[in-house]
């Protein structure tokens, strides 16, 4: 049995946009984001609090959080990877954070600078201080079903982690596969772990495109009880610490196939592709979504 309704997160502004080679304005990512939440996405991942040395990228996540127009309704998460990204977001206005970890150790080095334990130390940290400020918390577990420096993950190793984050009181953990090289019969066995550790309402799947498996993989993930998708607009960007991954599932290819399924999603495909065109544009790069590609002839 398939939801009836799907929240889709959308994580290009973040996600995305802290991949692309061209440097964006912040006026262009705040008017992305308020294109997107006009589209009647739930939740746009607007920016991420982390060392502008580490993501030149996102260095104008301050003058983002301010300029956003937060529409009714919509929550725009920000990354944290410590106290010190957690302080600085609220500062500029996050009603919502997320921490991010992985199942791999040496993807944990390479992306935030320490061991999977001592991330999760990290975020208690973060957890305690927002449980204090009323502050929700999504977690994020990267290479779940792959990692560039250590090929395979272990579901187990999958399911401890997602398992950890959720009991220091993640409200969500979004199942990361960061390089896209997963397929279906993987993320069955992977879902299946986590599913004995965390509610399956409380899981989202995550998935990058980089083999061109991640419809597949979203729909096994949906018949499998799963019903929160993240996803990017035009299938924007990648991770820079996992070199050769491409951007994650088109949230135009995600809502597509919903609607097409007859599931709930609350986005209006034709604002969510002028969306597309408008940053495609901007970024002077061609869409990586095949709807929207296709969209002259729907
Ligand atoms: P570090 O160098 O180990 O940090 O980096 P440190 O604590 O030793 O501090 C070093 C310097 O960074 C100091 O500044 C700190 O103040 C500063 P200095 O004294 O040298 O001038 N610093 C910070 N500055 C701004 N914001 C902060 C912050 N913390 C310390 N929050 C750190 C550790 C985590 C900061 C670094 O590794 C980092 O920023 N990494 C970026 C990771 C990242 O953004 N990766 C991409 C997002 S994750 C992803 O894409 C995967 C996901 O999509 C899911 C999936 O697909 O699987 C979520
Ligand atoms: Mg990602």
């Amino acid at each position: 049995p398939l939801p009836e309704k799907v929240k889709i997160v959308e994580v290009g502004p973040r996600d995305g946009l802290q991949n692309e080679k061209t440097l964006v304005p912040a006026e262009v990512k705040i008017r992305l984001i308020d294109m997107l939440s006009e589209a009647g996405l739930p939740v746009v991942e607007a920016t991420s609090f982390v060392s502008p040395k580490w993501v030149p990228q996102m260095a104008d996540q301050e003058e983002v959080m301010r300029g956003i127009h937060r529409k009714n309704g919509v929550n725009y998460p920000v990354l944290t990877p410590n106290l010190k990204g957690y302080r600085a977001a609220v500062n500029a206005g996050a009603k919502e954070v997320a921490i991010f970890g992985a199942a791999s150790e040496l993807f944990s080095k390479k992306n935030i600078n320490c061991s999977v334990e001592e991330s999760l130390q990290r975020f208690e940290e973060v957890m305690t201080a927002a449980k204090q400020d009323g502050i929700p918390v999504r977690g994020y577990v990267s290479c779940v079903l792959g990692c560039p420096y250590e090929g395979k993950v272990s579901a187990a190793k999958v399911a401890e982690v997602a398992k950890r984050l959720y009991s220091m009181g993640c409200y969500e953990i979004s199942l990361g596969d960061t390089i896209g090289v997963g397929t279906p019969g993987g993320m069955i066995e992977m879902l299946e772990a986590v599913k004995k550790e965390v509610p399956v309402q409380a899981l989202a799947v995550h998935c990058h495109d980089t083999y061109g498996q991640a419809l597949a993989n979203i729909l096994v993930a949906l018949q499998n009880g799963v019903s929160v998708v993240d996803s990017s607009v035009s299938g924007l960007g990648g991770c820079p610490y996992a070199q050769g991954a491409s951007g994650n599932v088109a949230t135009e290819d995600v809502v597509y196939m919903l609607h097409g399924l007859g599931i709930h999603t609350g986005v209006d495909l034709h604002k969510l592709m002028d969306a597309g065109s408008y940053i495609c544009r901007s970024l002077n790069r061609r869409t990586s979504s095949k709807v929207a590609q296709a969209a002259c002839k729907l």
